[in-house]
C-alpha cells in the first residue's frame, strides 16, 4: 500500500516508538490518529504533527474505551487501513522475588496491556478494515503491525510476565493472519531489541550503557524512527505477513 493518503491508528501513540512512528507516516502523507492513556503528552504529540493527525485518550485494555475511541478516530480520520499496536508496559519483577511470590495482579497487569490491549484494538481496527474497498489489484484492505520485543525469545530473568505477553503476540501472528487473508488483511509483528524511548530512559546511565555494548552491530541503542522506517516497509511490501521480525543489531539478550 502507499502511504500517501492512508489512515494510521498507532497505539501507544504518545510517546516513544508510537510517538515516532505517528510523525513518520504523518510525514509520508498519512492521518493519524494517536491513541494513549496520557492525555497531555497526546496533546503535544498531535500539535507536533499538526494537520489531520487526532489524539485519542484510550485504555486499551477496556473494551468499551477502545470502542469508543476507535469510533472516534474513524469519524474524525477516517477508518484505518493501518494499526500499529505500540501501547506497552516492561513492568519487572521475579516470580518468587525477596518479599515473596509476586503478587498476581503484577503479572495480569503486564499481561493485560501487552497482549489482550493490542488484541482489543487489533479486533476493533479490523472490523472497520472489513467494512472498506479494496486498495489495489492485490484486494489490500489493511496492514495491523503489533509489537512484540526480543524478550519474546530471550527473556531475561524477572521478565516472565513481560517475555509471556510479547511471546503471546508473536504466536498470534500466524492465525490471525490466515484468518485475516480472505479480506485483504496482512498481520505482522516487529520484535524491537533494545530501542531509545522513555521506556528505557527510566533506567540509570549505567544499565542502558551496558545493555548497549551487549549489541553486536551498531553498537548503540536502537532509535524509535528506525522502528518507524521499518513499519513503513511492512505497509509497503504485500509480501510480509504472518511474520515477526526482529530489528535488534543482532543482540541474544542473557540471563541478566
Ligand atoms: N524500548 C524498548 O527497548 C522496547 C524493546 C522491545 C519492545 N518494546 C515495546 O515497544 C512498545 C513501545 O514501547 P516504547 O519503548 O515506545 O515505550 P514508551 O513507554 O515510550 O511508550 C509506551 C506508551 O504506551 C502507553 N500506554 C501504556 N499503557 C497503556 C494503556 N493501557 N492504554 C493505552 N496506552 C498505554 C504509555 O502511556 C506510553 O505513551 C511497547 O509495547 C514495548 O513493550 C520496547
Amino acid at each position: 500500500m502507499k502511504i500517501h493518503g492512508l489512515t494510521a491508528v498507532i497505539t501507544g501513540g504518545a510517546s516513544g516508538m508510537g510517538a515516532a512512528t505517528g510523525a513518520y507516516l504523518a510525514g509520508r502523507g498519512a492521518r493519524v490518529a494517536l491513541l494513549d492513556t496520557n492525555a497531555d503528552a497526546l496533546k503535544k504529540r498531535t500539535a507536533e504533527i499538526g494537520g489531520d493527525a487526532c489524539a485519542v485518550v484510550c485504555d486499551v485494555t477496556d473494551a468499551e474505551s477502545a470502542e469508543r475511541a476507535m469510533a472516534e478516530a474513524a469519524k474524525t480520520v477516517g477508518a484505518p487501513q493501518v494499526l500499529v499496536n505500540c501501547a506497552g508496559i516492561a513492568d519487572a519483577g521475579r516470580v518468587v522475588g525477596r518479599k515473596g511470590p509476586l503478587p498476581l495482579e503484577a503479572f495480569t497487569k503486564v499481561i493485560s496491556v501487552n497482549l489482550i490491549g493490542s488484541f482489543n484494538v487489533m479486533r476493533l481496527a479490523a472490523a472497520q478494515m472489513m467494512q472498506s474497498e479494496p486498495l489495489n489489484e492485490d484486494g489490500e484492505r489493511g496492514v495491523v503491525i503489533n509489537t512484540a520485543s526480543v524478550s519474546a525469545f530471550d527473556g531475561q530473568i524477572g521478565q516472565a510476565a513481560y517475555s509471556a505477553s510479547k511471546g503471546a503476540v508473536v504466536a498470534m501472528t500466524l492465525p490471525v493472519a490466515r484468518e485475516f487473508a480472505n479480506f485483504g488483511i496482512r498481520v505482522m509483528a516487529i520484535a524491537p531489541g533494545i530501542i531509545h524511548t522513555p521506556m528505557l530512559s527510566g533506567m540509570p546511565a549505567e544499565v542502558q550503557e551496558s545493555l548497549a555494548v551487549q549489541v553486536p552491530f551498531p553498537k548503540r541503542l536502537g532509535d524509535p524512527v528506525e522502528y518507524a522506517k521499518l513499519v513503513e516497509h511492512i505497509i509497503e511490501n504485500p509480501m510480509l505477513n504472518g511474520e515477526v521480525i526482529r530489528m535488534d543489531g543482532a543482540i541474544r539478550m542473557q540471563a541478566k
